[in-house]
């Protein structure tokens, strides 16, 4: 078990299609449980395998309702297949620095996915938990929580990005 160094953006492995997952092997195991450990030591509450470096449809999840509760889920090609209503909820991302805003999702999701043993499994969801589904679930597309704000927000945020990474060097 290890930590492992979460990518920023604007690195380009978070924007690319993960690619899914056929080999449900020990170093698939080892993976998920290096994710586990450096989810919750960030701290978050979820972690897309694209987030360590590795493109591939993994993602962690702390399902708990409870506040420091920890209650792990591992999903494996995960797919939304059915959405219901919508809700705005606070969020923010370990890969995007210094950022929290309010993004727009369905209020309830329907998810495919495998299980660490390949097992095919289902999963309904609402409110917190859906947002955080959802969030993990687009990082598997290359796609960032910035990507829902305005153009105008997104555009300021590069713009800070970008002094910072200047004063960086
Ligand atoms: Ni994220």
């Amino acid at each position: 078990m290890s930590l492992r160094t979460i990518l920023k953006f604007p690195d380009p492995i978070l924007r690319q299609k993960a690619k899914k997952i056929s080999n449900f092997d020990a170093s698939l195991q080892n993976l998920a449980t290096d994710m586990i450990e450096t989810m919750y030591d960030a701290p978050g509450v979820g972690l897309a395998a694209p987030q360590i470096g590795e493109s591939i449809r993994l993602i962690v999840v702390n399902a708990s309702q409870e506040e420091d509760g920890e209650e792990t889920m591992v999903l494996v090609n995960p797919e939304i297949t059915e959405r219901e209503g919508t809700q705005a909820d606070e969020e923010g991302c370990l890969s995007v620095l210094d950022l929290t805003a309010s993004v727009k999702r369905s209020q309830k999701v329907t998810v495919s996915y495998q299980d660490m043993t390949g097992e095919s499994q289902e999963l309904t969801v609402e409110d917190r938990f859906a947002v955080i589904l959802q969030h993990e679930i687009d990082h598997l597309n290359g796609i960032l929580f910035l990507d829902h704000l305005s153009t105008l927000k997104r555009a300021l945020y590069k713009k800070k990005i970008k002094k910072l990474m200047a004063a960086k060097k």
